[in-house]
């Protein structure tokens, strides 16, 4: 297995590090040899080469069978014209593998509850979201540009083919088959035309699911929902846009951004994962960052491009007896658990693996 890693910026290195001692405990274990090879974008990128998105990279990560990437981003490239920014670094990637399906699941370990800003009666038994993400289309994508004369404007334009919105419902549909058969679709179709058409097509996907429930909702109807009663979501399919804001609401119901990974699909077994979290700058290089989010996108990676669920449950299965036994990094400290850095949570994880 060729995996292509892209530490990045800010705390990047420091988690992908641990991701990589956790990939290779479960290598040892399991008698799989993995090549790593490390590839620059972000600002790392920026500072090296002079640009965010190296062509040797999108090479690279293109003949791999999958990417783990950091973060990217940080202050001293915030003044950038927005072609040169890190961000176009990871756009330019999603972009360019073709990367249409974001996953990104909300799950509350149950030994993190307190972690929650909701109330113990709102979070009920746990909770348990997957935010479906369109990632290659909508605004982020379509033309954007300004007008200088006269009084100035800006515009940004939101497309979407049929064929788009096809594909990644259906991604939807799919995932609600193996949960609980529910997938509520998010727009804003009482104004948008993308999100009326975003329906029609969503609906005619729906006829070859009769197994699985298909509700809409109106994005602001649900960013309150979310939070109201996140019970009522189980997969959610939505926009690249909304989805960028509704997966932060809902990786926040479970209090730890640090916790949250995600993975990019196309059409193959290729995928990019990545943590939520973005590159936290300030703490970068000081073994604090937690490294959850990283190895849980690792273990995502086994599911879904190595097609190596027991894997993936393993690693899972590692992270969640590490918080049973009362380890935590600083971003999820409680009373009375041990305190440990970012080194040590990843060796504490890579540990259990080799006991299994
Ligand atoms: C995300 C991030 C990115 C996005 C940025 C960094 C380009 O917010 O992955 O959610 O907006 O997609
Ligand atoms: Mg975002």
């Amino acid at each position: 297995m060729k995996i292509a890693l892209i530490p990045g910026d800010g705390i990047g290195p420091d988690i992908i590090e641990e991701a990589v001692k956790v990939i290779n405990a479960v290598g040892e274990k399991k008698q799989i040899s993995f090549e790593f090879i490390t590839y620059l974008a972000g600002g790392a990128a920026i500072d090296q080469t002079g640009i965010p998105l190296p062509e040797a990279t999108l090479e690279g990560c293109k003949k791999s069978d999958a990417v783990l990437l950091g973060a990217v981003g940080g202050p001293q490239w915030d003044t950038l014209p927005g072609h040169l920014r890190p961000e176009r670094g990871l756009l330019g990637l999603r972009k360019g593998m073709e990367l249409f399906a974001n996953l990104r699941p909300a799950l509350l370990f149950p030994q993190l509850k307190a972690a929650s800003t909701l109330k113990e009666e709102v979070i009920g038994d746990g909770i348990d979201i997957m935010v479906v993400r369109e990632l290659t289309g909508g605004i982020y994508f379509g033309d954007r540009g300004r007008n200088e004369e006269g009084t100035r404007s800006a515009y940004d334009m939101e497309t979407y083919s049929e064929p788009e919105i096809d594909r990644i419902t259906r991604i939807g549909f799919e995932i609600a088959k193996k949960r609980k058969k529910k997938l509520t679709s998010i727009d804003k179709a009482n104004i948008l035309e993308t999100s009326r058409l975003w329906r029609e097509v969503a609906e005619r996907v729906a006829k070859e699911y009769p197994e699985v429930e298909l509700h809409h909702m109106y994005v602001d109807n649900c960013a309150m929902q979310l939070i109201r009663n996140p019970h009522q979501f189980d997969v959610m399919v939505t926009s690249n846009m909304f989805g960028d804001i509704l997966s932060d609401e809902a990786s926040m119901l479970t209090g730890s951004l640090g916790m949250l990974p995600s993975a990019s699909l196309g059409s193959g077994k290729l995928g990019m994962y990545e943590p939520i979290h973005g590159s936290a700058p300030d703490i970068a290089g000081q073994d604090i960052a937690n490294p959850i989010a990283a190895i849980l996108s690792a273990a995502m990676m086994f599911r879904y491009s190595f097609e190596m669920e027991a894997e993936a449950v393993m690693i899972e299965e590692a992270v969640a007896r590490v918080l049973e036994a009362g380890y935590r990094t600083k971003d999820i400290m409680e009373k009375d658990m041990k305190l440990v850095g970012t080194k040590e949570m990843g060796s504490l994880i890579a540990e259990e693996i080799k006991k299994m």
